[in-house]
């Protein structure tokens, strides 16, 4: 196989396919579910109606010519990749971002692997003693995404494609309020977007996985929760009230101190978790919460949002 002319019709860089060709080299992939089982397990990863018929209408059957054989073979890879590192907990970049706009394979070859991999990572989950109803929970994060990537015109794709190999890898948890990210030595927490964040909600969810991770996980030993994310930059203090849930979700965090962003750019997430949109300008996004005005008076005013990370002893 030639990976240059791969990559060529691909539209990738030839970097990017040769480190899938490197990454999955000989490894097992894993099979779709049956095209006649995929309304309902669309359904169950919550998957919305106009999303699921995207999906359907790409099925990679083996004679759609939708498919042709670059993209067969990196759907192919991809699921093997992504599967080969099973357990594992880092961020992983399933394969080079692909132009979306020339259909339903393209655009969702990545959620195809997705599919793949449920059934891989349910049996990992089964091996683990997770409940099937946090497994459900978890794997759901597809469809919000989806809904998510809709409402951004394709702008939240990039980040998301990694983002989701977490939770068919086995490294992510839906415990409640809160995603629980398996890592080194802290539980690092996410918070999807599924309203507000109150602190009942929150402790609750922490209380989960105090239970959770010595049960299901018992080798692995956490000393405490951490996160990362512009919801820790204390310049938010200056425009949100006191008694704000994010505000409250800050005072939990002993905060590391500020370095020049290796991280994310503040700026962007902001601009991604607050309107969902990247490239709208300044000017033209909304103001109708108190947050949507501090976020555009804050950067029109020439200053930066941070992304901070934070931790608190289990
Ligand atoms: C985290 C989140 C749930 C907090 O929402 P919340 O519980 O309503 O937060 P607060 O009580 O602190 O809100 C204070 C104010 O900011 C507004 N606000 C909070 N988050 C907002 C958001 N994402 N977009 C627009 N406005 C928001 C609230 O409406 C409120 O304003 P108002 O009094 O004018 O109505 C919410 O921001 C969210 O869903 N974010 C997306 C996910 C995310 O950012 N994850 C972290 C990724 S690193």
């Amino acid at each position: 196989m030639n990976l240059d002319e791969t990559a060529a019709r691909l539209g990738a860089p030839v970097a990017d396919v040769e480190r899938v060709h490197r990454l999955a080299g000989d490894r097992p992939s894993a099979p779709l579910p049956a095209r006649a089982d995929a309304p309902a397990i669309l359904d169950r990863l919550a998957v919305r109606p106009d999303d699921a018929a995207e999906i359907m209408a790409g099925w990679p059957d083996p004679d759609s010519p939708l498919w042709t054989p670059e993209l067969r073979w990196l759907l192919d890879r991809t699921i093997a990749l992504v599967r080969a590192d099973l357990g594992g907990y880092g961020w992983l970049a399933p394969g080079p971002e692909l132009p979306r706009d020339r259909g339903p394979a393209w655009r969702h070859l990545y959620v195809y692997a997705y599919l793949a991999l449920v059934d891989v990572v349910r049996a990992y989950h089964r091996a683990h003693g997770v409940a099937d109803a946090v497994s459900w929970a978890t794997l759901a994060d597809l469809g919000r995404n989806l809904a998510i990537d809709r409402r951004m015109r394709g702008e939240g794709w990039p980040v998301m494609q990694a983002w989701l190999t977490l939770h068919v890898r086995g490294s992510l948890y839906e415990l409640g309020r809160l995603q629980h990210h398996r890592s080194d030595s802290a539980i690092e927490l996410h918070i999807p977007d599924a309203g507000p964040l109150t602190p009942e909600a929150v402790s609750a969810s922490l209380d989960a996985a105090r239970a959770f991770f010595p049960r299901h996980f018992p080798d692995e030993r956490y000393a405490a929760f951490a996160c990362g994310s512009w919801l820790l930059d204390p310049q938010l203090r200056e425009y949100l009230p006191a008694d704000s849930n994010i505000i409250r979700f800050q005072r939990r965090f002993e905060l590391e101190p500020y370095q020049e962003p290796d991280g994310p750019d503040a700026d962007v997430e902001v601009l991604r978790f607050v309107f969902r949109t990247l490239s709208t300008p300044l000017d033209a996004l909304p103001r109708r919460t108190v947050l949507q005005r501090a976020a555009v008076d804050h950067l029109t005013a020439g200053r930066h949002w941070q992304w901070r990370r934070g931790r608190f002893p289990i």
